[in-house]
């Protein structure tokens, strides 16, 4: 799978992958990103009297949805069926990876399966790649039905809208034009998207409401941002509508600073490397903590204060390039950015449009802990109050 891969293997299954984030393609996405943050919206309104609650588990089901229809096509229906075995062993095997990672006598094959839950961990993985195989199957035969009766690409669906693609089908399409992608490997992609693309936006998402309810003022200006923008409309957020919210974007910006989905970058170094005339030598495990790089006061005087205006464009002028680097840098980057970001715009401006959000847990009192991904222990605790100024 892309992320795990090295040298030619991975610079060849980049280029495979990346035309699957054009932005032509991300366009299609939008409907799906509007569909379920509405879905979510109306969800919250069940929860929007005033009492504190977690919205983490909420913002998480809701971007497992997005990312299980936009990857695969396929509606997994987790805000409504919280329960389903899918979306128990996503949440499991989160945790039991980190477990593994966090406990020294887990790591070795024998002793996890000794005196670890490797049990529990198979079974897991058995549910995730069942489902996966299941839907490559099904994708695979309408491919090939489609391809013999020569239905063209463009094909339409019963409301005479065109059928848009999910990330398994433009994969499916590399792989049935000769590119060499087994089943084996659509299923590592897929499912590395469902992972990759959903815990980081959610808790990104989470993270930054977390901000935005405890600055009353900043949210009332991202509240006239969304009136200016969205007063004559309906709710549908559109492309033109995501390149007005500047504002937003400046805030999920800054959220993304002070709390990086993820939190550290781990490498092996392949040659020595030279920094302030000291070598670190080939073999070297180097972490690149994207917490700590984001606080340096010198690029980002008063590190600690959310200020949504650091990244106005003259304030980001004289800004090292590699001195903010939520989604990595260079050729090794994210590959989903694009994707994550019109997903939290979306998300971010339906919720913000509907309901006033005040933060419970104070910044001092949070207690954050970084594991693969960088979360709060004790949840991201909020109250919501619907918006009595109307807006679509
Ligand atoms: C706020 C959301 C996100 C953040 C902060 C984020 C951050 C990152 C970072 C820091 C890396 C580099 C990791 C490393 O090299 O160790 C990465 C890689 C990657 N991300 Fe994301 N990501 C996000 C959302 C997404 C989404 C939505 C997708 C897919 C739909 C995605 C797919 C990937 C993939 C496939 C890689 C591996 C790329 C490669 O190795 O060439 N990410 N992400």
């Amino acid at each position: 799978m892309i992320l795990l891969l090295e040298g030619d293997k991975w610079r060849s299954r980049r280029k495979l992958l990346t035309p699957a984030f054009h932005f032509k393609i991300l366009d299609d996405f939008l409907e799906v990103f509007n569909k379920h943050s509405q879905k979510l919206a109306r969800r919250l309104q069940a929860k929007a009297d005033g009492e504190p609650f977690d919205i983490v588990q909420d913002i998480t089901l809701c971007a497992l949805d997005a990312i299980c229809e936009t990857a695969m096509g396929r509606s997994l229906n987790a805000m409504d069926d919280s329960n389903s075995e899918y979306v128990k062993a996503v949440t499991r095997i989160g945790y039991l990876v980190q477990q593994r990672m966090n406990i020294p006598w887990y790591q070795p094959n024998i002793l996890y399966r000794l005196i670890g839950p490797a049990k529990e961990h198979d079974q897991c993985l058995k549910i995730l790649h069942d489902f996966t195989n299941d839907v490559i199957k099904s994708r695979r035969k309408a491919f090939q039905e489609k391809k013999k009766q020569g239905r063209a690409d463009n094909e339409t669906n019963s409301s005479g809208q065109k059928k848009k693609l999910a990330f398994l089908d433009i994969l499916l399409e590399y792989s049935e034009n000769g590119a060499n992608l087994s089943d084996r490997d659509l299923q590592e992609e897929v499912d590395t998207f469902m992972f990759e693309g959903h815990d980081t936006t959610s808790v990104a998402a989470a993270w930054i409401l977390h901000l935005i309810g405890s600055h009353p003022d900043i949210q009332e200006k991202i509240f006239e941002e969304q009136r200016s923008v969205f007063l004559d409309k309906g709710q549908f957020v559109t492309m033109e509508d995501l390149r007005q919210l500047k504002y937003l974007e400046n805030c999920i910006k800054e959220g993304l600073r002070l709390f990086p989905s993820v939190p550290i970058i781990a490498r092996e170094l392949k040659e020595d490397v030279i920094i302030n005339n000291y070598t670190i030598p080939a073999g070297t495990n180097v972490d690149i903590i994207t917490y700590r790089l984001h606080r340096d006061p010198e690029q980002f005087p008063n590190p600690e204060i959310f200020d949504p205006d650091r990244f106005l464009p003259e304030n980001c002028k004289y800004r090292h390039p590699y001195a903010y680097v939520p989604f990595s840098a260079g050729p090794r980057n994210c590959i989903g950015q694009k994707f994550a970001m019109m997903e939290a715009k979306t998300l971010m401006s339906t919720l913000l449009r509907h309901y006033r959000i005040e933060s419970v847990t104070k910044r001092e009192d949070l207690k954050v802990t970084a594991d693969l991904i960088l979360r709060s222990e004790d949840g991201i605790i909020v109250r919501l109050f619907p918006r009595k100024d109307t807006l679509p």
